[in-house]
């Protein structure tokens, strides 16, 4: 079955973001094979100059919990909107380690319905080349990020 089937069904649309996103992570987390971090973060709107993402919701090892914009996978993807698909970190100029043991990632950003992007899915691997080139998997989880994205109010 399709992740996006189980996260459609886990997404409760009356209640709290927080909850939703919490679930969905948990949901990937528990669906998804070898990953070692899911979890979300988000731009709040604190001001329009020092936007930045927040760690959100996630499952995993403890995580960084501030990325500027155009810093780091998260950063990039958030900044050019679209999602990164990292087989090697140790390649990805800028990679913000928040654990020596990931290997592999991809970021997948979340749009609100104008098409800003409003945050990121962030999944880690520990094993090099987890995530390798455009897929089923990676259009699946562009799919998740579509529908966590259509719960997330306009202002955080
Ligand atoms: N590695 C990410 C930072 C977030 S953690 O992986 C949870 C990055 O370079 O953006």
């Amino acid at each position: 079955m399709a992740l996006s089937s189980y996260v459609e069904a886990v997404i409760d649309k009356k209640d709290w973001y927080i909850t939703n996103l919490s679930n969905v992570a948990a949901c990937l987390w528990q669906q998804m094979e070898d990953v070692s971090w899911v979890g979300f973060y988000l731009i709040t709107d604190k001001n329009d100059i020092e936007k930045e993402l927040i760690l959100g919701p996630f499952q995993g090892k403890v995580a960084c919990t501030h990325i500027a914009i155009g810093k780091g996978v998260c950063g990039v993807s958030a900044a050019e909107d679209k999602t990164l698909i990292v087989p090697d970190v140790s390649k990805f100029a800028g990679y913000i380690a928040c654990d020596s043991e990931a290997r592999s990632e991809i970021v997948v950003p979340l749009r609100d319905a104008s098409g800003k992007v409003i945050g990121v899915l962030d999944i880690d691997s520990n094993t090099e080349g987890r995530f390798t080139e455009p897929n089923d998997e990676s259009r699946d989880l562009e799919e998740c990020a579509r529908l966590i994205s259509e719960i997330i109010p306009a202002k955080l």
